[in-house]
């Protein structure tokens, strides 16, 4: 029912979007200063994300509502709670029950909103509101019920723009540990778009630039950890794993697997050359999961990281200011930093 929002045909036309909400962002960047990349590009795409799927911008203060509730989901995986049975109260469960329902009531706000309003959408005439509120006209209430809906509006946030902050979060921090890399993408950039901002349509001559996306995606998978439960016994390659066991694919560790990739703790966007990928074994490299459950966004992600990238990429330079050579990775729900991703902003 939603698929179609998210067919790279309807994509394509957000890409202008994306490229303008991220010259606004740049406007309030002041050379020299330092900033968290991290929390920076959470900003960004929550507002790339709210304006493609609910078809207008953030209102002031808004999107500070939303990522702190948001970002309360985080506290369902606390390692100290993770592992006790779900009916255990801990403190960060409490804060993830508090924080779902204040999510709830901001997405009941929306919804209330949608409904009040007789115009199209300001931006896009279909949105994510109007297709479930079609979808629900069409079944009857019994259907898809106002929970589902909420559900659905819910897990769309989630899953929406965390996952695509921490991509482009990590590629900044790659390109400044790689100064050889950040030099070769600023090239690519100046030969591409000659100044002018980018398009959907010079995705296909921004070959590093994907490149960078996609490299950034294996090294730092921002879904680092796909969780299942078994239904029934189930043997695996010879393991026998009971039913209802909790079974985890861990993306971190199959994306630097040495069996798979050359060199795999070193970040080397040129190896998604040519037949690389295709020849990759089935499920080496997952970062949006496989079959029927495939991440529905990752059309939006990918154009996003890539446009995003290059908008910031062809005016600035972003230069790492942290303590640590090396960032300390913290995984939540998604892929996280200890202590914040600090880089100075260069204009070039
Ligand atoms: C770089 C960015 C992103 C990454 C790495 C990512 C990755 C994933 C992964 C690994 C899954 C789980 C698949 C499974 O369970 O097998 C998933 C599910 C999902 N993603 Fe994404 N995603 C990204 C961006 C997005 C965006 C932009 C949206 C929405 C606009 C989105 C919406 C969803 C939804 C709705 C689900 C299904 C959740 C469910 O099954 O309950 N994702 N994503």
């Amino acid at each position: 029912m939603l698929q179609p929002l998210f067919h790279r045909k309807q994509v394509a036309g957000y890409g202008d979007y994306m490229v303008e909400a991220t010259q606004r962002r740049l406007e309030t960047w002041s050379p020299g200063e330092t900033c968290d990349i991290e929390s920076e590009m959470q900003n960004l795409t929550l507002e790339i994300l709210f304006a493609t799927l609910f078809g207008r911008e953030l209102a002031p203060g808004e999107g500070n509502e939303l990522r702190a509730a948001s970002d309360g989901l985080n506290s369902w995986f606390a390692p100290t709670s993770w592992l006790l049975p779900n009916w255990v109260p801990t403190p960060s469960r409490r804060h993830f029950s508090e924080s779902k329902e204040q999510l709830r009531s901001e997405i009941r706000r929306l919804l209330t909103e949608h409904g009040e309003k007789s115009k199209p959408d300001s931006l896009h005439q279909e949105t994510l509101l109007s297709k479930l509120a079609e979808a629900r006209e069409a079944s009857g209430q019994d259907h898809l019920s106002t929970e589902e809906v909420e559900g659905q509006l819910l897990t769309m946030l989630f899953a929406g723009y965390e996952t695509t902050a921490a991509a482009l979060g990590f590629a900044w921090y790659a390109l400044a540990q790689n100064p050889e890399i950040q030099q070769a993408f600023h090239e690519e950039l100046d030969a591409v778009l000659d100044g002018e901002p980018p398009t959907h349509a010079d995705i296909t001559d921004l070959e590093l630039t994907r490149q960078i996306v996609t490299e950034t995606l294996r090294m730092y998978p921002p879904v680092h950890t796909i969780p299942r439960q078994t239904t029934r016994d189930v043997n695996v390659d010879g393991y026998q794993v009971p039913a209802d066991t909790q079974v985890h694919l861990p993306l971190l560790a199959i994306h630097r697997d040495e069996r798979f990739y050359d060199d795999p703790s070193s970040f080397r966007p040129g190896r998604w050359t040519g037949e690389f990928e295709d020849e990759l074994p089935d499920y080496a490299f997952i970062p949006f999961g496989g079959r029927r459950r495939t991440c529905i966004g990752r059309e939006i992600a990918t154009l996003e990281a890539t446009l995003v990238l290059a908008t910031i990429g062809q005016h600035w330079t972003l230069e790492w200011m942290g303590e640590e050579e090396e960032v300390s990775i913290e995984p939540e729900m998604t892929m996280k930093t200890q202590n914040e991703l600090p880089m100075q902003l260069r204009p070039r």
